[in-house]
């Protein structure tokens, strides 16, 4: 078994492997992101994980970056190579469903997603 020093890591991506994602491409978009670190020559910025479920399976497949506390819809493998390049940067808003801002996760309306169950409720 492999332990990681993440030490240094500027982004540590978890990329939802439960079945749900999985059905909808997950595995391609696993590989696509971590080719496109790696053809980047990221290894050493960017971390990533392969999860079970994170509680957002109709926006499968959900990718998650932190620290940024950026929720993905990576509906593609294109979209998955799209996030490595936005992860660290947090420039291009066009795949996220939540950004965290000043602390607080905001949800994008501008992507097409399930609002859900609300937890203050
Ligand atoms: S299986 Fe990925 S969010 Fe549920």
């Amino acid at each position: 078994m492999t332990t990681w020093n993440l030490s240094g890591m500027k982004s540590h991506l978890f990329i939802c492997n439960g079945s749900s994602c999985m059905r909808k491409g997950a595995e391609n978009i696993t590989l696509a992101i971590r080719d496109e670190i790696a053809e980047l020559g990221m290894d050493e910025q960017i971390h990533t994980t392969r999860t079970r479920c994170n509680g957002r399976c109709k926006d499968a497949c959900i990718v998650i970056a932190y620290p940024q506390g950026s929720w993905y819809k990576a509906s593609s493998a294109e979209i998955g190579r799209e996030i490595v390049r936005d992860c660290i940067e947090q420039q291009n808003i066009q795949h996220t469903i939540y950004r965290t801002i000043n602390g607080n996760m905001m949800l994008n309306s501008e992507v097409a997603s399930t609002t859900g169950i609300d937890k203050n409720k």
